[in-house]
Parts: C-alpha cells; structure tokens; sequence
C-alpha cells in the first residue's frame, strides 16, 4: 500500500485502487486499464446495471464485491474497501436521463447515499478519491462549447434531480479537498460511448447501434440538430487516471469529453451507414416520449482545454471508430438476439 497523504497518485505494482460502479460500462474500461498497470483493484458494484460479464474476474489481481453502496448495513464494509485502497474511484450510480426523468425520487436518493458513504470513509481514512459527476449539471445546455466556470444550472423539473444530487456530491468532494486537505477531483464526463454500453440505459448511441442492427427505426428526438461530442469510453478511462495523477486539478471540476461535435440527426445517419442497414431514421417530438414536462437539452459539447492544458490528454478515438467499436461488441455480445 502506498502513502496516503500523498498529493497525487501513482498507479503501478504497489497500489491497490478501488472502484465503485466497477462492472458497469466506464468502470469495467477503467478497471481493464487499472490491471494493465498492474496495480489491484477492487470492485463494488450491486449490478443493477453493471455485470460481472464485464470484467476479468479470474484475474487474482481483481476482487469483486457485489452490494449496493448507501445501504446502511454496508456501512461498515464499505469503510473497509476505503481503508485497504490506496485511491478511490467513485463511479457508482444510477444512469440515464430515462431513468432520471421517470424516477428522480430514487436516482437521487440513490447518488447523494452512495456519494455520502463514499465521502464520509475517504474522509475518515484520508483516502484520494475521484468522483464522477457529469455534464447534466449545466443544465440545458449552450451555443459554444461548455466551460468548466458556466454555471451549474437545474430546476425542478424531475430530469434534473439528477444534476441536482451530482452537483450537492461535488461541494462535499470539494470540501474534502479544501476544509481537510484530502486529494479529491472532480470529473465532469459528457457523453460517452462504446463497448459494454447498453441499450437498456436509453442513452442515444447504444439505442441507435441496437436499433440499426435490428433493422428498426432509430428515433430522433426533435428537430435533431442538437448537438453532442461522443467519448470513446478508452480514451475516458485513460482521462480519469490522468487527472487523477495531476495535483493542480484538486478539488475543482474537470470536463471529460468528445472533440467531434455531431448533430444527433446526422449521428443516425453514421449509425446507419456503419451498420451497413437500411433502419428507417424517424423524427419524434421528445415530449411526445417522455410528457410535457422534460427538460429538453440543445448543444451540449465540452470544452476540454482545463485537461488537455493540464494532463496533456487528447481523445485518440474518432466518433465513427466508437460507432464501429458499438457496433462490433454488440454483435459479438448478441446483444440484439
Ligand atoms: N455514460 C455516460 O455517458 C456518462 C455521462 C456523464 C456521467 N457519467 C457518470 O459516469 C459514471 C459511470 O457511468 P457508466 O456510463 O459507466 O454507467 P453504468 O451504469 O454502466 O455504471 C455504473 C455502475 O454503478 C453500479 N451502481 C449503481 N448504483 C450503485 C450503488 N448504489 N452501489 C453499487 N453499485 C452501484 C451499476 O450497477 C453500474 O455497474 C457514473 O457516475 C455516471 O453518472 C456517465
């Protein structure tokens, strides 16, 4: 085990790391990289939306535990997995602006207790710790791409109970940070994409990629010029290890995301043409989908130049290549059978 107090960490032989939310799509890609290192890893996930099918698991490097963090009688066990890592991932939560929008009481119960037991061990043990927030905390979304300083923007509409509950996690990480000098960062990833992803998340590419093996329409929400810069899940997991090595981004939030900005419109004509299909693209209104009163969201595209500036990290993964890299897992997962 390494030293604790240290300002930054390094990840090799001697460090043992543990992820929450490790079987899930980012963590596995996370954990892959981890063990490539050869650090240990260990995973806690409850799988409701993870799967051991994703990870190593008879690596001898590799733990996994399976229970849902926040439930009280875990308590003392997630302390435990606090108090044996020598760096913390937090990655476990509910995912989907589906499920966001249609169960905001539980999504966010389901991060602020998660976060909460997370934060107090690493408080306790004085562990580093990486938190995952995400881009909803900016809210609807802008005209140019979005910058670290841009206002964390949420109503009450039930969509944003997410963000919202996101948003309270990062001032407790930042606390930790700045009342008691404990390493944290704060990741803020937009959309990512590729390998592992489910349909079953309701997030735009995976459903696409499902929807266009199959043959069936791919449903466009809106006038479909909205636009998204996708994430190669790879170049995601390399950009958390990154910052995570990096003393200057301590406590503050960090955007993690896609240099490609593609309107969703045009992204399912990629998806089409990579899947060698002829699925109907369909064109819906999202309120028709979800009720009056979703929160729509325009552009949403990154600025990264805060980790790029800092880590020297880029995104080495077109958008056309996490398409394919969609593609092929799902064929070879069968995940459309
Ligand atoms: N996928 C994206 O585009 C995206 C965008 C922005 C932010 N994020 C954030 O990145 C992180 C990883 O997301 P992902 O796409 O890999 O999602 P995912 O659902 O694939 O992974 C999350 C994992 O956490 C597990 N989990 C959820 N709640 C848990 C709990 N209380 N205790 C234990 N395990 C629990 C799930 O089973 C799942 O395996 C999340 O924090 C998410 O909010 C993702």
């Amino acid at each position: 085990m390494g030293n604790h107090s240290a300002s930054m960490v390094e990840f090799g032989p001697q460090t043992h790391v543990l992820v929450t939310g490790g079987a899930g799509f980012l963590g596995s890609a996370l954990v892959d990289l981890l063990l490539s290192r050869n650090c240990s890893v260990t995973v806690v996930d409850d799988l409701s939306n993870g799967s051991l099918r994703n990870l190593a698991v008879k690596d001898p490097r590799l733990t996994v535990r399976t229970f849902r963090i926040g439930d009280p009688t875990f308590s003392a066990t997630v302390h435990e997995e606090v108090r044996q890592a020598d760096a913390v991932f937090h990655l476990a939560s509910p995912i989907g602006v589906q499920l966001a929008h249609q169960e905001r009481f539980a999504v966010t119960r389901s991060i602020i207790e998660s976060g909460f037991a997370v934060i107090e061990a690493c408080r306790y043990h004085r562990r580093p710790l990486l938190f995952t927030s995400s881009s909803e905390v900016y809210g609807s979304g802008r005209d140019r791409p979005i910058i670290e300083a841009d206002p964390v923007t949420t109503d009450l509409r039930p969509r944003w109970g997410y963000a919202a509950a996101k948003a309270a996690i990062e001032h407790l990480v930042a606390g930790l940070f700045f009342e008691f000098g404990i390493p944290t960062w704060i990741v803020r990833p937009f959309n990512m994409a590729g390998p592992r992803q489910s349909p079953a998340t309701g997030l735009v590419l995976p459903v696409f990629v499902h929807a266009a093996l199959k043959g069936e329409p791919l449903i466009v929400h809106d006038d479909g010029e909205q636009r998204r810069a996708f994430l190669h899940v790879a170049d995601a997991a390399e950009g958390l290890l990154l910052v995570m090595q990096s003393r200057s981004l301590h406590g503050r939030p960090v955007n993690l995301g896609g240099s490609e900005p593609v309107q969703i419109g045009n992204l399912a004509k990629m998806v089409v043409d990579a899947a060698k299909t002829n699925a109907p693209i369909v064109m819906k209104p999202s309120n028709a989908v979800y009720g009056d009163r979703f929160a729509v969201t325009y552009d949403r595209v990154p600025d990264t130049n805060l980790l790029t500036t800092v880590t020297g990290w880029r995104a080495v993964r077109s958008t056309r290549q996490t398409i394919l890299d969609c593609i092929e897992h799902m064929r070879i997962e069968r995940v459309t059978a």
